[in-house]
């Protein structure tokens, strides 16, 4: 099996005014949270060019449904802006701290996003994560998430990441070994970059 990267359509379109709105209280409350509280592994993502990218993907047939998980959800931005646009979103984060601000910033929004606390590697991918090599943030030391949000990694239509740059390979293996054929992984890789790659259907057997 392998990913296919897709081309992400382009859009002029500005972002509506609750987008807008949840951006910036969320930005808002980042900085005040990275003041008192500060979890190195924790560096929020560009939530504009986010909400630009899920929107192409609501609004084009590029993904095969609209169930939705962000892996390391942080402070959960982007999964509520996957909810704003009527995914059924949730998110996976290893630190307990930061699953609490994100269920405030669902709740103070009116949203429908589930957080969860725990790894988003599943079951027996762990294995496949340090034979890859060693990472500064990315671990796997927590309960498995997948069972507590009563689904497996192979539901998710989309999953989007925004892993540190030693995570970027292991983040698409991960991706190519457990989630289902037709799945879209979206990656985003610092400022204005990010990636559309969707899993290669199986093809009919021959005979
Ligand atoms: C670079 S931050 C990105 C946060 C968020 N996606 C965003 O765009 O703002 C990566 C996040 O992944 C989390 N993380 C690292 N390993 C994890 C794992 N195995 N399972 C769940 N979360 C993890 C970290 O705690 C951190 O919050």
């Amino acid at each position: 099996m392998a990913l296919t990267d897709l081309s992400i359509p382009h859009s002029d379109e500005g972002l509506p005014t609750d987008a807008r709105r949840l951006i910036r209280v969320a930005e808002k409350r980042i900085d005040d949270f990275q003041i008192w509280s500060r979890i190195p592994a924790f560096v929020p993502g560009n939530y504009e060019g986010a909400f630009r990218v899920l929107r192409a993907l609501a609004e084009n047939p590029l993904s095969r449904g609209n169930r939705f998980c962000e892996w390391g959800s942080g402070f959960g931005v982007v999964t509520c802006l996957a909810a704003m646009l009527e995914f059924d979103a949730c998110g996976i984060e290893i630190e307990a701290e930061l699953v609490g601000e994100s269920r405030r910033l669902a709740d103070d929004y009116a949203l429908t996003a589930e957080f969860v606390i725990g790894s988003f590697v599943p079951r027996g991918g762990e294995s496949r994560v340090y034979a890859a090599g060693e990472y500064a943030w990315m671990t796997t030391d927590s309960d498995y998430a997948y069972e507590e949000l009563g689904l497996d990694l192979d539901d998710m239509d989309v999953v989007f990441a925004y892993p540190w740059p030693d995570e970027e390979v292991v983040t698409g293996e991960l991706f190519d070994r457990y989630a289902g054929p037709g799945a879209v992984l979206v990656t985003h890789h610092g400022g204005d970059d990010f990636r559309l790659r969707r899993k290669r259907a199986k093809s009919p057997r021959r005979r």
